[in-house]
C-alpha cells in the first residue's frame, strides 16, 4: 500500500459552538479526511475556526457535535485519561509563540515530553541527539529558550513536538512571528520531518509559501468547509 493511502483522521459533521453572551458557530458542521503521512495546509480568513479545529483534533477542546475518528477511534467519546494518553502519544503541537518552558534548557525542553511518557533514559538520550542534529540546534542545547532567536526557538519547538513520534503534528501559524527566510526553514523542516517519520502534518497558515511544502489545502469558509 502506498504510504499515503490509509486514512487516519476522519472528521464527520464536526460542529463547535462557543456558548456565552454571544453564541459563535466556530465550526459549522464540516467533513474531511486526512491520510497517513499527508501534509495539509488549512486556510481561511481570521475567525473562521482554524484554531478551534486544531484544538478539537488535538483533544484539548470537546466539540459540540460530530465525530473525530483518529485511527478509527472517536476521540470525542474519550474520557479524560484516554484524552491525556492521546495528547501525549499521538499529537505534537506547534504554536506561533513557540511555547517552550522558559526555566528549562533546550535539552530539558526536548526531553520533557519523553520523560512524561516514561521512555527509558537511553531512548530519551538517543532521540534527543537525533532531533538536535536534524534540526541543527546542538549549539543551544544548554541554553534557556530566551537566549535563542525566534527561528531557533521554533526549531526547538518542532523537536519538542516530534519527541514522542506523534501520529500528527498540528501547527497553528508556526511562522506567524518569523521573517520569510526563517518561515521557509520552518516549513522545510516540518515537511522533511513529516517525510522522515511519515507523520501527518496539519499546518494552519495565511502564508502562501506553506503550499510549496504541503500536498494539498483545505479551505474553511462560512458556507461549511470545502475539503479540496
Ligand atoms: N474561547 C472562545 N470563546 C468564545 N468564542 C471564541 C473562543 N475562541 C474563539 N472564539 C470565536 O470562534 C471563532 C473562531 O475562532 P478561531 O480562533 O478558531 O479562528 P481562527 O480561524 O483561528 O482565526 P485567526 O486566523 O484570527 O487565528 C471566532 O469568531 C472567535 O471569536
Ligand atoms: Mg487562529
Amino acid at each position: 500500500m502506498n504510504k499515503k493511502e490509509k486514512t487516519i483522521i476522519h472528521i464527520i459533521d464536526l460542529l463547535h459552538v462557543y456558548k456565552g453572551k454571544v453564541e459563535t458557530i466556530a465550526i459549522p458542521g464540516i467533513n474531511f479526511s486526512i491520510k497517513k503521512g499527508e501534509k495539509v495546509v488549512i486556510r481561511g480568513k481570521s475567525g473562521i475556526g482554524k484554531t478551534t479545529l486544531l484544538h478539537c483534533i488535538a483533544g484539548v477542546l470537546k466539540p459540540t457535535a460530530g465525530k473525530i475518528l483518529v485511527e478509527g477511534r472517536n476521540i470525542v467519546d474519550f474520557n479524560e485519561d484516554q484524552l491525556a494518553d492521546y495528547r501525549r502519544d499521538k499529537v505534537g503541537l506547534v504554536y506561533q509563540s513557540y511555547n517552550l518552558a522558559p526555566f528549562l534548557t533546550v535539552k530539558e525542553n526536548i526531553e520533557f515530553p519523553m520523560t512524561i511518557a516514561k521512555l527509558p533514559v537511553d531512548v530519551i538520550e538517543r532521540r534527543t541527539n537525533d532531533l538536535v542534529e536534524m534540526l541543527e540546534i546542538e549549539r543551544y542545547l544548554h541554553q534557556k529558550p530566551s537566549f535563542l532567536s525566534g527561528g531557533e526557538q521554533q526549531r526547538v519547538a518542532i523537536a519538542v513536538a516530534l519527541a514522542n513520534k506523534p501520529l500528527v503534528i498540528l501547527a497553528d501559524e508556526p511562522t506567524g512571528n518569523l521573517d520569510t527566510e526563517n518561515s521557509e526553514i520552518v516549513y522545510e523542516l516540518l515537511s522533511q520531518m513529516s517525510d522522515l517519520y511519515n507523520t501527518t502534518l496539519l499546518i494552519v497558515s495565511h502564508d502562501h509559501n506553506a503550499s510549496n511544502y504541503t500536498d494539498r489545502e483545505i479551505v474553511l469558509s462560512r458556507l461549511k468547509s470545502l475539503a479540496l
